[in-house]
């Protein structure tokens, strides 16, 4: 997709297809007024007709307007004539996207940017109708012997007032990056396990990095971890033939003094349970238990993109988890990086055991924040369903800013508790702990579990078991939560 911005008024504005937006009880939004003048009422008698109410989520393609240089219009329904909520705001774009999204037409301009949204500026419109569009167009690309018939639309513009095209155009700027982040965390999410595999990935972060001269990587091979010490990571790699990395990406946007930003995805490209092994049934979805490194790297991407002034560590531990004569095994103990022992009650929760290792690998980076992202409880979708993420973290002020940052961007976060009492449950009789802490409150023992590995510095977690990906007849990639950490990262660059 190609964006851009378009200043033209709609009298003189030659367009495929304009979107326009229109509320409830008759009344048109700006753009819609003048069309409507401009089009000897086309819009008010389709109202009149009763064809269309202006009920939010409506969206309706007239595909015939006759003497306009506008060829169509997408009317899309806005609710009662008030400030949108950002939640609706985005809906109706995602509305006008899927209408879109099954025609003919190669490129539109969409006039809803004018609409009142509650405490959004101009900046943040044009930024998410960028990211609604690229996220709504986005297609899979199924390895089917006859494609899938290919979505025709190529380039959006964005209609603003001729004095505001230069906020417009910041943000159209983080739209597109974004989206590009978004896309290609999807991408890479949807692969399946025999092409991504941790080698892939590394392969994947170093074409990334090739691209920017302020960003660097070095990606640790299984050697290297044994040096280190990393027996944990080491451990979950075992049963697999594929050999483990942990690529360390890093963007330089300020003076190399200031602390980084460590982000880290957990990069599990397939999951089996190991020696304890997952049920059958869905476990082709454990291909997606890489969802938090890829990220990882959709997020560095777009930092480098957009060249922000921070500095960004992006961890990515990869690994596979199967069952092999050489796995892992449980009732084994393991030594972590730290020096602290874990007795291992069951292979299947492995990404905390990749995650201690590479929590205690980003001390070196003598980090200002770290986040991490991982598929990592099934518990974490008891607890939540599939709309928030579960938000752990050993300090208020950095959770505050993830719950700040997920009201902007709309990728939604919940926060959970970490107390203390949830420690018991992690007790092992022959190890420092048990990797697992029993069937209760799953998701909170396992972000304890981490926090036991992040104690030197501000943390959050980020369990997106619910969030990463959709299951059933819709089965894809999110790309959550890369909007979350970029809303963050722009709100840290602007602080
Ligand atoms: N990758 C899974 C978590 C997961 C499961 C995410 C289903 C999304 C959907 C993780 O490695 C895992 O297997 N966790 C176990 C932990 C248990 C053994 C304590 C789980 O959730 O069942
Ligand atoms: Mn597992
Ligand atoms: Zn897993």
């Amino acid at each position: 997709m190609d964006y851009s911005i378009e200043t033209a008024s709609v009298s003189t504005l030659q367009s495929d297809c304009i979107i326009v937006g229109l509320y409830e009880n008759n009344s048109l939004s700006p753009s819609a007024t003048a069309l409507d003048q401009h089009t000897r009422n086309l819009i008010s008698t389709i109202l009149q007709r009763g064809d269309l109410t202006g009920k939010k989520g409506e969206a309706l393609l007239v595909n015939f307007i006759p003497d306009c240089a506008i060829t169509r219009v997408v009317l899309v329904g806005l609710g009662k004539q008030a400030p949108l909520s950002k939640k609706d705001y985005r809906k109706a774009l995602q509305s006008a996207a899927k209408v879109l999204k099954d025609q003919v037409i190669n490129d539109a301009c969409c006039g809803l940017v004018e609409v009142d949204v509650v405490s959004a500026d101009l900046k943040w419109k044009v930024r998410t109708t960028v990211e609604i569009f690229g996220d709504t167009l986005y297609q899979l690309k199924p390895l089917k012997s006859i494609p899938d018939p290919q979505i025709k639309l190529q380039r959006l513009s964005v209609l603003v007032a001729p004095n505001d095209q230069a906020q417009a155009q910041i943000g159209l700027e983080q739209g597109i990056a974004i989206a590009e982040a978004i896309s290609l965390t999807k991408k890479l999410s949807d692969l399946p396990g025999n092409v991504c595999t941790p080698s892939y990935l590394a392969d994947q972060a170093r074409q990334i990095t090739s691209s920017y001269a302020n960003l660097q990587i070095e990606i640790l091979d299984e050697l290297d971890m044994e040096k280190l010490g990393m027996g944990a990571l080491l451990s979950v790699s075992r049963g697999s033939r594929q050999p483990a990395k942990l690529i360390a990406m890093q963007y330089q946007g300020r003076d190399s003094n200031v602390k980084p930003i460590v982000i880290i995805g957990k990069g599990l490209t397939f999951d089996a349970g190991g020696i304890s092994l997952k049920p059958g049934e869905g476990m082709d979805e454990m291909k997606y238990d890489m969802c938090g490194g890829a990220s990882v790297l959709g997020i560095i991407q777009a930092v480098a993109q957009l060249a922000l002034p921070l500095n960004i560590v992006g961890l990515v531990p990869a690994s596979e988890n199967l069952p092999d004569g050489d796995a892992y095994k449980p009732g084994d103990i393991l030594t972590s990086m730290s020096g602290k022992t874990i007795e291992v009650l069951n292979t299947d929760a492995e990404g905390r055991l990749i995650l201690c290792d590479t929590l205690t690998f980003a001390q070196k980076y003598n980090p200002d924040v770290v986040i991490d992202m991982a598929t990592l409880t099934g518990a974490c979708i008891v607890a939540l369903g599939r709309v928030p993420s579960g938000l752990y973290g050993n300090d208020d002020a950095l959770c505050q800013d993830l719950i700040n940052a997920s009201e902007t961007s709309g990728d939604s976060v919940w926060r959970m508790p970490l107390w203390e009492e949830y420690q018991e449950q992690l007790k092992s009789n022959f190890a420092d702990m048990a990797n697992i802490g029993g069937k209760d409150g799953g998701s909170i023992t396992a972000a304890c579990f981490l926090a036991r590995f992040a104690e030197s510095y501000r943390w959050a977690h980020l369990d997106i078991a619910g969030t990463a990906w959709r299951s059933g007849a819709n089965k894809g990639a999110t790309g959550r939560p890369v909007p979350l950490l970029m809303q963050y990262l722009l709100n840290r660059a602007n602080a």
